[in-house]
């Protein structure tokens, strides 16, 4: 297994890509924050059937965060990942310094709406969506992939991603890749590794209560109780505030009044200074 290669400048990612188009292969970027996990590795195995060459990006991307939040202490390990991504083929990672992104006097932002208005987490991150957006645009246009792929975990994000890809006219496929779970059913995060042994206890029920409240809404509970029951069995869970539990249409993210097409129960919740989020189809 050889250590995928680092490149560090847009110019030498471009040279290593054209290097690729040359011989025919169709390219399949992973975009990344590092600190990877299996959930980050299911989405390298995930996009090598549609293409040849994979590529993924490790960027911790300042315009995402808010000045409170973790940005500085968000985990890097750059030479970990790397170990990890040679497991699963990877050939080559992308790992720009700030200025190579966020050039000296940078002045230029993404504004998005749709999807990124929903009153998810742009009601807990305003910043958040317009940071995603800016840096996600910039790698599509610096590595111009075949096929990009993206976790199921963000679920808006996602959402977010395909409307702006296809907004800007950017000849790329968007794959969306479905949750990759610990044994108690915690969705994977970079993030859990702050939690203690008993936050992280905490943490595991989030996805059964989600489970929970699908059963009820299966029952025919109206979507509104169902929401308010799950938030009250979250706070008894041990959370200490609940952002939100929303059952949503899983396309547009609209509210619903009923489950009558493919819907989507989003949630986010804080446990000690860490906020968790996960979603389910319903
Ligand atoms: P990050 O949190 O590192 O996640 C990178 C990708 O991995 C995202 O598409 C995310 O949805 C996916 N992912 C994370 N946990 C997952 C899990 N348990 N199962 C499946 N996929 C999972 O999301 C970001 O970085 C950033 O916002 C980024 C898109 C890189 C822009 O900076």
């Amino acid at each position: 297994m050889n250590t995928p290669r680092i490149v560090t400048s847009i110019a030498e990612l471009r040279a290593a890509l054209d290097g690729w188009r040359k011989d025919g292969a169709r390219i399949g970027l992973v975009p990344t924050m590092g600190a990877l996990h299996d959930g980050h590795l299911s989405l390298v195995r995930g996009i090598q059937s549609h293409c040849q060459k994979t590529l993924a990006s490790i960027f911790v991307n300042p315009t995402q965060f808010a000045p409170h939040e973790d940005f500085d202490r968000y985990p890097r390990d750059l030479s970990g990942d790397a170990a990890k991504l040679a497991t699963v083929g990877l050939d080559l990672i992308f790992a720009p310094e700030r200025a190579e992104m966020y050039p000296e006097g940078f002045a230029t932002a993404l504004t998005v709406g749709g999807p990124a208005l929903a009153g998810l987490e742009d009601a807990f991150r305003p910043h958040f969506f317009g940071g995603v957006a800016t840096v996600v645009s910039k790698l599509l246009i610096a590595a111009l992939p075949d096929v990009a792929v993206f976790g199921e975990k963000d679920y808006q994000q996602l959402a977010v991603i395909r409307r702006m890809t296809v907004d800007l006219g950017l000849p790329i496929e968007v794959l969306g890749a479905p949750i990759v779970r610990e044994p108690d059913g915690l969705a994977m995060s970079s993030r859990n590794a702050y939690l203690s042994a008993d936050e992280r206890a905490v943490a595991g029920r989030l996805n059964l209560v989600l489970k929970d409240a699908i059963a009820r809404l299966k029952h025919g509970d109206p979507i509104a109780e169902v929401e308010a029951f799950a938030s009250t069995d979250l706070r008894e869970a041990g959370f200490e505030k609940v952002d939100y539990v929303a059952v949503r249409d899983a396309e547009t993210l609209a509210h619903i009044r009923a489950v009558e097409r493919p819907a989507r129960i989003l949630a986010a919740a804080k446990i000690g200074g860490t906020r968790l989020i996960d979603n389910m189809t319903v």
